[in-house]
C-alpha cells in the first residue's frame, strides 16, 4: 500500500515543525487502515511485542502490560490498547511511516498503534518527542494545549499525566486526519467511537544519553588512556585549592576525546543506528550460500529490509543496526540506505563482486534483509 501525504513540506517545516501543533485535515485522502483491531490485538498477545492496556473509570486509571492472553474481560468503554513499534512486526503498517521520510531517518523512531473504545485514551500528558498522530478508522476528539510549564502527576505508577489544560486545538479527527504535536505540548485524545490511531514518533537524544553512550564507546575502544600530568606545577598558597587552569586542563582532556572526528562519527553511527525497540530478527537456518543469493537476485527477486531496521549514512560510512558496513561499493550502499526493497538492478555492479556479495549474505543471514517470495 502506498500512502500519499497531501502536505506542503516547506510550509510545514517553516511554520510548525518543533514549533506549533497543527491538524492536517485529510492529510491522507481515502485513508485505509493497514491493519485491523483484531490484528493489533493479535500482536499484543505476542511475547516480544511491547503493549499496554490503559483504562479509566471515575477518574481511576489502570494499566496492564502485555503480552495479553485475551481481551474478554474488557467493557465497551474507556479503554485503549497501545502497541509499540508495530512497524517492526507488521510489514504493511510500516508503509505509513514512509511519507514522513521528508524528515531524516535518523530522527524517526517507531510506529505506535492504539485501538480505543469510546472514552478510551491515555489521559492528558506531555511527550518528549515530536509525533504525527494519524486517525484511522473511527473518530477521536483531540485537545492540545499551549506549551507552558505544567505540573505533572502520577495517577498510576505507570502513567505520567498533567493537570487539565485549556485547548489551542480541539478537534474531532476523522480517518486520514493527522495531528502533529511538537515536544512539550500537553494533549489528550478520547475516542468517540471505536478508533485506531497511528503515531509516527521521532527520537532526539539528550546530552545525558549521548555522554553515557559515548563513555561506553571510550571504554570499549580503550580510548582516553592519556593521564593528567603537570610537569610545570607551581607552589600554591592553599594545598586544598584546585586551580582554575587545572580545571581547564581536565575539561580539555575530556573535550579532546569527543573532538576526534573519526571516532565521534563511528560512535554516533553505531549509537543512532540502533533501534530503541526490539527487531523481529530471525537469523536464517540454514544460512544462504552466496551463490544462492546471487542466483535469486539474477532471477529478479528482491530483498526487503526488515521492519524498523535502521540503515544510516554518515560521511560516506554506512551503519546498520549498530555496526559499520565496510565496502567500496557506494552506489550499492546508497541503494540499501535509501530503499526498503532492493534488487539486482538497484545494487548494480556490486553483485558481481564476491566481497560485496559476502557482505550481503551476512546481512541476509542475520535476518536484516529477506527475500519476499
Ligand atoms: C494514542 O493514544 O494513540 C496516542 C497517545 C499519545 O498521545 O501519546
Ligand atoms: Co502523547
Amino acid at each position: 500500500m502506498d500512502y500519499r501525504l497531501d502536505l506542503d513540506w516547506d510550509d510545514f517545516l517553516q511554520r510548525y515543525w518543533q514549533k506549533r501543533p497543527v491538524v492536517l485535515k485529510r492529510g491522507f485522502k481515502n485513508f485505509i487502515d493497514p491493519l485491523s483491531p483484531d490484528e493489533l490485538a493479535g500482536l499484543a498477545m505476542e511475547n516480544d511485542v511491547d503493549s499496554r492496556l490503559i483504562s479509566h473509570h471515575d477518574g481511576h486509571w489502570q494499566v496492564a502490560h502485555g503480552p495479553f492472553e485475551n481481551f474478554d474481560h474488557l467493557g465497551e468503554n474507556n479503554w485503549s490498547l497501545l502497541v509499540q513499534a508495530v512497524n517492526h512486526w507488521h510489514q504493511p503498517s510500516s508503509a505509513l511511516m514512509r511519507p514522513f521520510r521528508q524528515l531524516p531517518d535518523w530522527r524517526m523512531d517507531d510506529l505506535m498503534v492504539s485501538f480505543s473504545m469510546p472514552g478510551g485514551g491515555v489521559g492528558p500528558h506531555l511527550d518528549q518527542y515530536d509525533v504525527f498522530i494519524i486517525q484511522g478508522v473511527g473518530r477521536r476528539r483531540w485537545r492540545v494545549g499551549e506549551k507552558v510549564p505544567m505540573k505533572q502527576y502520577i495517577p498510576h505508577p505507570d502513567l505520567l499525566q498533567v493537570e487539565p489544560f485549556g485547548a489551542i486545538i480541539d478537534e474531532e479527527m476523522e480517518p486520514g486526519d493527522i495531528l502533529y504535536i511538537p515536544p512539550g505540548f500537553p494533549h489528550e485524545g478520547y475516542a468517540l467511537e471505536n478508533a485506531l490511531n497511528y503515531s509516527v514518533g521521532f527520537r532526539a537524544p539528550n546530552g545525558r544519553e549521548l555522554i553515557s553512550d559515548f563513555a561506553d564507546y571510550v571504554l570499549a575502544h580503550d580510548l582516553g588512556s592519556r593521564r593528567y600530568s603537570d610537569p610545570d606545577i607551581k607552589l600554591r598558597e592553599l594545598p586544598a585549592d584546585v586551580l582554575p587552569h587545572e580545571v581547564d586542563t581536565l575539561r580539555q582532556m575530556m573535550l579532546e576525546l569527543v573532538q576526534q572526528p573519526q571516532h565521534f562519527q563511528q560512535w554516533f553511527g553505531e549509537f543512532i543506528s540502533q533501534s530503541r525497540h526490539e527487531l523481529d530478527i530471525a537469523p536464517l537456518e540454514p544460512p544462504y550460500q552466496i551463490s544462492e543469493i546471487y542466483q535469486l537476485l539474477q532471477q529478479g527477486e528482491s530483498l526487503q529490509r526488515l521492519g524498523g531496521l535502521r540503515v544510516l549514512r554518515i560521511g560516506g560510512q554506512c551503519f546498520i543496526n549498530g555496526e559499520v558496513i565496510d565496502t567500496d561499493h557506494l552506489p550499492a550502499v546508497d541503494a540499501l540506505c535509501h530503499n526498503f526493497s532492493v534488487d539486482a538492478a538497484l545494487l548494480g555492479e556490486a553483485v558481481d563482486d564476491p566481497s560485496f556479495m559476502a557482505l550481503l549474505a551476512m546481512l541476509v543471514n542475520s535476518g536484516y534483509w529477506y527475500f519476499t517470495h
